[in-house]
């Protein structure tokens, strides 16, 4: 019997335009899946650009109107790859118009639009799902497979960083520092990302937090011209304290002006009867200490989480050491999207809109605590 296929409308086509794209290209050559993506339309604004990467990454049509293609009966599955203060918009009009819905992160610019994807798709009865590819980096799962077997025992410290260094006093005032487009700075955009990090490891939810946030840089050369400035809207850095559902405490720092970080997406988890510490940089490694070992053993071990027989995603892509990049993390994204949409269950949990509100939740409640200088609880944004 032939496979069923998804026809899919992706929309964005730039960074992220690129990183889905590949993934949809990709996912099928790899995986085994109950479903077959085909890669029907691609939207993006600039006409020109968009039909060569249409040609380039094989996309069978490509358009500048969003909401004609999400009207279209064709389209079964909506990829949201846009700048964030589209992601509500787009995503409710998707969901309406019948549509399951992947959106990228952060969810949306606030709290309350976030509840308003959250409802929309419970109406819809879609599926949604939102690209934290993170949880799909090979190390991460397997570190989440740690925790769960119990090899920390109880969680004392969960310490995450995420850090770069491209948003100095030369970079252009482009929509990430924009707070109508972007909604917030570093936060959404990277704390998000450990925030959701954090709760997909620990399968804990943070309860209150103490933030701080910091704007360095005030005015930026405007992208049409360089020799003026406009004024950024957004914060450069959020720090915050944490407390998690089983007594964690935690810290977060997100920053785009760490000189010298790149990509530090980095966590370390403390726990009773061990630790382990993974940094996006040698993303193919997971460090364990193992404080259940006799004494003389005990020391930081790097394991190396490329073994297609005993490691999370490694079957479908190369033999052991044959090491993996960013793209993969989408492209295991994109199978466990598929595989849900042919009723099977993915590696490893996928965060829906209804997730992802929690850690938008997070977001909000520490934006406000940064604001108010006192501690937040999180259940008090509603
Ligand atoms: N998961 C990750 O690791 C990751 C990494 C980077 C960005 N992101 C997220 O992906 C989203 C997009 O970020 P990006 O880096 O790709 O941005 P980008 O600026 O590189 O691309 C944005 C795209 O959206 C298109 N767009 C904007 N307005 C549009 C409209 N009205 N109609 C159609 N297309 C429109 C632009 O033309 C462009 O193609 C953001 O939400 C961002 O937070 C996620």
């Amino acid at each position: 019997m032939a496979k069923s296929t998804i026809n899919i409308a992706l929309i964005g086509q730039k960074f992220m335009g690129k990183a889905h794209s590949n993934a949809w290209l990709k996912v099928a050559k790899f995986f085994d899946l109950p479903v077959e993506p085909i890669m029907h339309t691609v939207v993006g604004r600039n006409k020109e650009e968009l039909k060569t990467f249409a040609a380039r990454w094989g996309w069978q049509n490509h358009s500048t109107d969003w909401k004609k293609v999400i009207s279209d009966p064709a389209i079964d599955l909506v990829d949201i790859g846009t700048p964030n203060n589209l992601h509500e918009t787009i995503a409710l009009a998707a969901l309406k118009a019948g549509k399951a819905v992947a959106c990228e992160k952060p969810l949306a610019n606030t709290f309350q639009a976030a509840k308003n994807m959250v409802t929309a798709a419970k109406k819809s009865h879609k599926p949604t799902f939102v690209w934290f590819n993170y949880r799909r980096v090979p190390a991460l799962a397997l570190a989440r497979q740690i925790i769960n077997e119990g090899r920390l025992g109880k969680i004392y410290h969960v310490r995450a960083q995420y850090l770069q260094d491209w948003g100095g006093p030369e970079t252009p005032l482009v929509w990430r520092f924009n707070k109508k487009l972007a909604g917030s700075g570093a936060h959404g955009d990277l704390n998000a990302h450990i925030v959701d990090i954090a709760r997909f490891l620990t399968n804990q939810e943070i309860t209150e937090v103490s933030g701080m946030a910091e704007t360095f840089i005030k005015e930026r050369p405007l992208p049409e011209n360089p020799k003026k400035k406009g004024k950024s809207t957004v914060d450069d850095a959020v720090l915050f304290l944490a407390r998690f559902t089983g007594g964690a405490i935690g810290s977060f720092e997100a920053t785009r002006v760490a000189t010298g970080n790149k990509n530090g997406n980095q966590i370390e988890i403390n726990g009773e009867k061990g630790s382990l510490y993974f940094n996006f940089e040698q993303m193919n490694e997971l460090m364990f200490y193992d404080a259940s070992l006799p004494q003389h053993l005990q020391g930081w071990t790097n394991i190396l989480a490329t073994s297609p027989g005993s490691h999370p995603y490694f079957y479908a892509w190369w033999p052991d050491a044959h090491i993996i990049g960013y793209e993969h993390t989408f492209v295991n994204m994109a199978a466990d999207i598929c595989k849900m949409l042919g009723g099977k269950k993915p590696e490893v949990p996928m965060p829906d809109f209804e997730d992802a509100l929690k850690t938008q939740q997070v977001l909000d409640a520490a934006l406000l605590s940064a604001a108010k200088k006192t501690w937040i609880k999180v259940n008090s944004i509603k």
